[in-house]
């Protein structure tokens, strides 16, 4: 059985104090939920703080991206070992970093090795724009990110990894995929193509997510759906009461 994972990704919207609140406030909220694994991803600035705050809970702490280099003159970033010991995870490959930061594939696949060598579980993002999923485009496309995603990677660290599925149009939007698209894309798309490179075996470990428009409404929908392990949220991620309700919700839908 794959444990769910819902993991809060605040992206530019937290300061200290707020990510402090919130991830207090989270701490309290989830408690006495064991099942469910729940993670927040704060701004590299509030990390250290936040990881402090969460030590000794049940909530996990995250990064929204990383370097691939060990160190060196590369103004602005953050290398994998200053993560170290701060987080269990790491988001790469989010879409908006691919739209506005000039991401590939390629840096994707080094960021992943680069977390996995110091024991940060990397969160792959992965999803088609509006544009590709209408022109049907999606299975190749998404699954050629995967593949890209993982070239190099033993059969071992592919089965501990997380990729979360992201349509473009769907973040931020309001818009979700319906339950049983993402379904199908997860399993199908993304599980299949981790089965065709890694088999089976491997495939039925790795946890998928769902992210885009998640929210405390539709999450225990998603979360009846037997390939989604979880999601990736962003704007429901930033008040309490409604990240914890989707906690709440992912552990009622899977009978937790
Ligand atoms: P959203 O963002 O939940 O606000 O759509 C999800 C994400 O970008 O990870």
């Amino acid at each position: 059985m794959r444990k769910p994972i819902i993991a809060g990704n605040w992206k530019m919207h937290t300061t200290l104090k707020e990510a402090l609140a919130l991830a207090r406030g989270v701490r309290t909220g989830v408690q006495d939920i064991d099942d469910v694994e729940t993670v927040v991803c704060p701004p590299f600035i509030s990390i250290a703080a936040v990881s402090e705050v969460l030590a000794a809970s049940r909530v996990e702490v995250g990064a929204q991206d990383v370097h691939w280099e060990q160190k060196g003159a590369f103004t602005g970033e953050i290398a994998p070992g200053m993560l170290e010991g701060l987080v269990s995870y790491c988001i790469i490959g989010h879409s908006e970093r691919r739209a506005y930061f000039g991401e590939t594939d390629e840096w994707v696949n080094k960021k992943a090795k680069a977390l996995l060598a110091y024991g940060i579980t990397p969160i792959i993002c992965v999803g088609e724009s509006l544009e590709q999923n209408q022109n049907g485009e999606t299975d190749a496309f998404v699954g050629g990110q995967v593949g890209a995603a993982l070239a190099g990677l033993t059969d071992e660290q592919v089965a501990g990894l997380v990729f979360a599925y992201e349509p473009i149009w769907a973040i931020g939007t309001g818009l979700t995929a319906t339950s049983a698209d993402a379904n199908r894309i997860i399993g199908l798309t993304i599980r299949g193509r981790v089965a065709e490179l890694y088999g089976e075996a491997t495939a039925q470990a790795i946890r998928i997510q769902y992210g885009g428009s998640a929210n405390a409404k539709n999450i225990y929908e998603l979360m009846l759906q037997p390939e989604i392990d979880g999601a990736l949220v962003g704007g429901a991620s930033l008040t309490v009461e409604s990240f914890v309700t989707m906690i709440k919700e992912t552990a009622r839908a899977r009978g937790l």
